[in-house]
């Protein structure tokens, strides 16, 4: 059957929250109302409510996908990136197509978009089909009051809310993994899933040296921070005055010194925190080529290329050597969490990529969707 797929509108947007709960109540009957959990996606607008493809029956709505675009910076390097959430159809008519008609359709349009990247988070059987894979090269730490021990003298650490955003803004937006956000949206956000979630900053004098979004009360989550590792020792040690722990996912990279300080101080465990799917890898390698000017060795390259559409960016200096893999396997390769060599044979003339990939990448949680 082939199924007729629009965009929504502001008008739908009753319709469309009323549906998703309808939907997802078969995963949890006590699932909370989508505007509760992204008040920042559903704002009563066409430009909002049109990042919702649906397909409509009987003048109702019957399956939805969400893509929202994104811009993501990891150190020097930046990615747009479609987050992919709000997967659903009505529970009467499974099986029917609906989900793969919508999937595939958004898939097409992510990839003339010119954006790299799409994320999502959900069943590795289900979205490997369109191209999803399981990959990330992130740790998650969790610490307690004994890790992470007392942080310097001198700090003082105070919670904020979104009304004293001029105090912390500039501090957070040099975070080292940082979604691109209007400050407006950023502070709505603030608010997912009901309950506000809690901003420390840390200073030793006027202005705050370090700063750091927790999950709401009773919650361990550290959703963001930014500035100095020292700081935010302080706020960490802060937060475990009154909770038994915080856990934080990183990506184990030197461009965030907080990642350093995650890494040293507690146990960790590897965590693939999602599935990626290449959309471009031109735009991919331009949005990394700081990363990869500093580790291509001079002379090297390669061309990469995806076997499905033939997707093909040159990395590095023409040679004559194509590495063509499925897309999959191309993700994880560029993403891992192993190296290149653990995912492919790879001739020693190319032993150099291990040098080069996995890319860090991590979307911070206020960014899911
Ligand atoms: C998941 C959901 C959106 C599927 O919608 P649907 O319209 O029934 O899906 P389709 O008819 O297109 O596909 C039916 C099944 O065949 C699978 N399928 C479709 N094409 C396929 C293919 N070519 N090869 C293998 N499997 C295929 C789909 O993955 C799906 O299986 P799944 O439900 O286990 O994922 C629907 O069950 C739902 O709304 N569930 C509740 C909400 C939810 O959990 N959403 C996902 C959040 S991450």
């Amino acid at each position: 059957m082939k199924h007729t797929l629009e965009d929504a509108r502001a008008a739908d947007r009753a319709e469309l929250l009323d549906y998703l709960q309808g939907a997802f109540k078969t995963n949890d009957p006590n699932h909370a109302r989508f505007e509760a959990l992204y008040p920042d996606l559903f704002d009563a607008t066409d430009e909002a409510m049109g990042r919702h493809r649906v397909i409509r029956e009987n003048g109702k709505i019957r399956a939805c996908v969400g893509w929202y675009p994104m811009r993501v910076r990891v150190g020097a390097c930046e990615a747009d990136v479609y987050g992919i959430g709000q997967v659903s159809c009505d529970p009467a008519l499974r099986g029917g197509g609906r989900m793969t008609a919508l999937m595939g359709d958004v898939c097409e349009k992510m990839e003339r978009s010119g954006a790299g990247l799409a994320w999502l988070s959900g069943r590795r059987d289900r979205y490997a089909h369109f191209g999803f894979e399981v990959a990330g090269s992130n740790l998650v730490s969790g610490m307690d009051a004994r890790s992470v021990g007392e942080p310097g003298p001198g700090w003082s650490v105070e919670q904020v809310d979104a009304s004293q955003l001029a105090r912390f803004w500039a501090l957070r937006n040099r975070a080292a993994v940082c979604e691109d956000v209007p400050p407006e949206k950023w502070s709505t956000r603030l608010t997912r899933g009901g309950k506000p979630h809690r901003v420390f900053l840390a200073s030793r004098g006027k202005d705050a040296e370090a700063m750091c979004v927790a999950e709401a009360d009773g919650k361990d989550n550290l959703h963001e921070w930014a500035g100095s590792a020292a700081g935010l020792h302080a706020i960490i040690a802060h937060l475990l005055k009154t909770q038994p722990g915080v856990k934080a996912a990183y990506a184990p990279v030197q461009v965030d010194p907080a990642a350093r300080m995650f890494w040293d101080r507690a146990a960790w465990s590897n965590a693939a925190l999602s599935s990626l799917r290449i959309l471009n890898l031109g735009a991919l390698l331009k949005g990394y080529a700081p990363w990869l000017a500093q580790r291509v060795p001079k002379g090297a390259g390669v061309m990469l290329r995806i076997d499905e559409n033939n997707d093909a960016a040159q990395l590095g200096a023409p040679s004559g050597d194509t590495l063509a893999l499925d897309r999959l396997t191309m993700t994880r390769l560029m993403f891992g969490p192993s190296a290149p060599s653990s995912v492919v044979a790879l001739p020693e003339k190319s032993r150099w990529l291990d040098s080069v990939f996995p890319l860090p990448f991590l979307l911070p949680n206020l960014s899911h969707v």
